[in-house]
């Protein structure tokens, strides 16, 4: 079974939201248990937590429900179990090609490589900021995972 890991810096916004939009997204189209789906967070910080209760709200507004998702750590197993590990943004990725061994390191990308006619490469960090953060997150996650969704069934024949 393909697996696929989201990956942000606290697992809290951007992954649990890539995650459960995912989630919703393999299951509306049937594939429900056909793709093994996770996120994780490079920081500890939040380790337990569920997701930032801006994400949530944002999230259930387009109807993702991200409440049963609880934040937890990279640990060094993942590379070894996940055929994709997605980064949201460059230092995510920089974290985890640091951290991956060698051979594992080409399943790492950045997950907006398989976003369709946008001219960013990462998924901005809405922690801090003000404004429409968490509807542009979801407005890149969605996109993206259209383009994942696409390439599993193709790469894997689901
Ligand atoms: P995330 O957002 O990486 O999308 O989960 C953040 C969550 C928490 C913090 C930073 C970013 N923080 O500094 O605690």
């Amino acid at each position: 079974m393909p697996s696929v890991l989201f990956v942000c810096l606290g697992n809290i916004c951007r992954s649990p939201t890539a995650h459960g939009v995912f989630e919703h997204l393999v299951d509306s189209v049937g594939l429900a248990g056909k793709i093994q789906i996770d996120s994780a967070g490079v920081s500890g910080w939040h380790v337990g937590e569920a997701p930032d209760k801006r994400s949530q709200q944002h999230a259930a507004r387009r109807g993702y429900c991200l409440s049963h998702l609880r934040a937890r750590q990279v640990v060094p197993e993942d590379f070894a179990s996940f055929d994709l590990l997605l980064a949201m943004d460059n230092n995510n990725l920089r974290h985890l090609l640091d951290a991956s061994p060698a051979e594992h390191r080409h399943k790492i990308k950045l997950f907006l490589d398989f976003a369709e006619g946008v001219s960013v490469r990462e998924v901005p960090d809405p922690y801090y900021g003000e404004g429409d953060g968490f509807e542009r997150v979801l407005d890149l996650v969605e996109n993206a995972c259209q383009g994942l969704l696409t390439y599993l069934k193709r790469q894997y024949g689901l």
